[in-house]
C-alpha cells in the first residue's frame, strides 16, 4: 500500500497483534481463565463481588505483558510513526505495553494500561506494575480500594471525542487482529466507510465485520506488517 504525504492512518490493533508475543487473545483461548469467562473478571460486577479474583487475574495478566517481547508488527508501527509522525493516529484496544515497547511514542489505549491502576474515589491512573495476589492495594490519600485501570465490559471506552476527530481526518483505516466483536472499536470501521476512506484488515481469519472492509490481507499480523508499507 502506497501512502503520501497527505495520507493520514488511524491504526486499531486488537489481541491479535500481540499472539506473536505469546499473549492469549480473548476469544482464540477459549475466553477462559481458571474456568472464568472473561466477561466473569472483566466487569465492574465482578470487581463489586470479588476483588480479589479480579486482582488475581489483572495481576497474571502483569506477570504475562512484563515477560512477552514485542512482535515485527508492533515494531512495524513503531517505525511507521518515525515516519509519518502525528499523521499515524494508533488507538489499541489492548492494554499491555507492547507497542510502546516496539518503538511507538505516541500510542490512545482506549480499554485502559496494565500497567497502570487507580482509586475508585480519586479516579486518578498512576503507574503501578505490582502484583496483588495476597493484599489489595488502597488509595494513599483516602484509604478507597485501588482498581485495574482497565475498561472493563460494560464501562465506556477512554477517549471517544479524541477518537473520533481522529478518525474524521484519517485517509486510511488499517485494523489489525481484533474480531470485529467488541463495539464501539468493531464498528469504526462502519463511520470510516460513511466517509469514503479506504479500510483494510489484517489478521489470519475474516473478523465479524469482514464486509464492510475494502481489502483483507489473511496472515499474521507480523507476517504481513512489515511488508504492507
Ligand atoms: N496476527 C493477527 N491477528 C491474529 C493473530 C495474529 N498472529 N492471531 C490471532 N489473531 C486474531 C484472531 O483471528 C481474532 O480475530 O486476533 C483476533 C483476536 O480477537 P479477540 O480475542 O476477540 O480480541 P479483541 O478483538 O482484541 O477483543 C476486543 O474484547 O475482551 C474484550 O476488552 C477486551 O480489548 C478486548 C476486546
Amino acid at each position: 500500500m502506497l501512502l503520501s504525504k497527505s495520507d493520514r492512518v488511524f491504526a486499531l490493533t486488537g489481541a491479535g497483534i500481540s499472539a506473536e508475543s505469546g499473549l492469549a487473545t480473548f476469544r482464540g483461548s477459549g475466553g477462559l481463565w481458571e474456568g472464568h469467562s472473561v466477561e466473569q473478571v472483566a466487569t465492574p460486577k465482578a470487581w463489586d463481588t470479588d476483588p480479589a479474583l479480579v486482582w488475581r487475574f489483572y495481576s497474571m495478566r502483569r506477570r504475562d505483558a512484563e515477560a512477552a517481547e514485542p512482535n515485527a508488527a508492533h515494531f512495524s508501527l513503531g517505525k511507521l510513526e518515525q515516519k509519518m509522525g502525528d499523521r499515524l493516529f494508533l488507538c489499541t484496544q489492548n492494554v499491555d505495553d507492547l507497542h510502546e515497547r516496539g518503538g511507538s511514542r505516541n500510542v490512545h489505549h482506549m480499554h485502559g494500561s496494565l500497567f497502570e491502576s487507580r482509586c475508585v474515589k480519586c479516579n486518578e491512573p498512576f503507574p503501578d506494575r505490582r502484583e496483588y495476589l495476597e493484599t489489595l492495594p488502597v488509595c494513599d490519600t483516602c484509604g478507597s480500594p485501588v482498581r485495574p485501570h482497565i475498561v472493563w465490559f460494560g464501562e465506556v471506552p477512554l477517549a471517544m471525542d479524541m477518537i473520533y476527530e481522529q478518525l474524521d481526518q484519517a485517509t486510511v483505516l488499517l485494523v489489525v487482529g481484533t474480531s470485529g466483536s467488541v463495539y464501539p472499536a468493531a464498528g469504526f470501521v462502519h463511520s470510516a466507510r460513511q466517509r469514503g476512506i479506504q479500510t483494510i484488515y489484517v489478521g489470519p481469519e475474516e473478523p465479524l465485520n469482514a464486509a464492510s472492509f475494502h481489502r483483507i490481507e489473511i496472515g499474521t499480523a507480523a507476517a504481513v506488517l512489515p511488508s504492507l508499507f
